[in-house]
């Protein structure tokens, strides 16, 4: 890599950021296709955020940026001009910097996607029902890309109920005629007679820890063609990927969003073609 005074900087705002796969993600890209740039981890305390986020469109050479925990949310309000997904999602993971105005995109719905179409290209959404576990900033976007994928059925559980219904009725702003049903948080809730859904997807933030154990009882789905989509890739399998994996299920972890919402950040900075172009390095990145 090549650094001189016309190189520009891209990079991931969070703190920490030390645990981010992005600056290998994104300098591995900068390298194949031989640009001036670089991508850096960019640590910024809350008390210093204020003061980061409004001044950094001043540097001229300063091209983007990744939003990763805890600043999603908090950064959008600090944007020149926000992409509609991301205003309604209420929350960013990339920012384009032109003539010192800061653009905000959400690129995880993307990623969300288009990592279930990658890994099973016959599952189409559409006239699904889905089970979302969670109802915080990483379910309304994942709900948001169900319901725009003009699924037939949502149905909604979280551990806080009435943080469930509050997520339901602002979806309901937006997709005025979906199918949304809350249900009261429930470990044994596939256990009860109804429709087994076709996708069941965990937003949570419990399977991080390698104490945590399975959210929801997967047995009664054994023989299903169920997807049991985690958002979690660290670690690889949580304890809900492998009860389903036990139970033949097909599983999805979050790895393959987290490159995919990354091909697509990239494609905003760069303009290269992510179907056409970046796709390509999709396998070597998600090993
Ligand atoms: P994010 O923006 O990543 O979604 P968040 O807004 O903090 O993060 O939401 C975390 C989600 O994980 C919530 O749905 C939370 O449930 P509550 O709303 O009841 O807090 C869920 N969660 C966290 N720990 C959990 C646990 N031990 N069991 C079940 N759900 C849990």
């Amino acid at each position: 890599m090549k650094i001189d005074g016309k190189t520009e900087i891209l990079g991931v705002l969070g703190y920490p950021v030390t645990h981010t796969l992005s600056p290998e993600i994104h300098n591995f890209l900068i390298q194949k296709y031989k640009l001036n740039l670089v991508y850096i981890p960019l640590e910024v305390q809350e008390h210093n955020f204020d003061a980061f986020i409004k001044n950094i469109g001043a540097i001229n050479n300063f091209k983007g940026f990744n939003i990763t925990v805890p600043y999603k949310v908090k950064s959008l309000a600090y944007m020149d001009v926000v992409s509609p997904e991301a205003e309604f999602i209420g929350a960013i993971n990339t920012v384009s910097i032109k003539n010192n105005k800061c653009y905000g995109y959400n690129t995880d719905n993307f990623g969300f996607i288009k990592a279930l179409e990658m890994n099973f290209p016959e599952f189409n959404l559409r006239n699904k029902e889905v089970l979302v576990l969670g109802a915080g900033g990483a379910a309304k976007a994942a709900a948001f890309s169900l319901l725009n994928a003009k699924i037939k059925k949502l149905v909604l559980m979280n551990r806080t109920h009435q943080k469930a219904v509050n997520l339901r009725n602002t979806l309901l702003q937006m997709f005025g005629e979906a199918n949304i049903e809350v249900k009261e948080f429930n470990y044994s809730f596939l256990k009860t007679k109804q429709a087994i859904p076709h996708l069941i997807v965990n937003t949570t933030t419990y399977g991080l820890r390698s104490t945590d154990k399975d959210l929801i009882h997967l047995q009664n789905l054994k023989g299903s063609s169920t997807i049991v989509y985690d958002l979690i890739y660290n670690p690889k399998k949580t304890a809900l990927l492998k009860d389903a994996e036990k139970y033949k299920l097909r599983t999805l972890n979050g790895k393959d969003m987290l490159v995919l919402q990354a091909l697509k950040s990239f494609s905003i900075w760069t303009g290269i073609s992510l179907e056409d172009e970046l796709i390509k390095h999709f396998d070597k990145l998600r090993k």
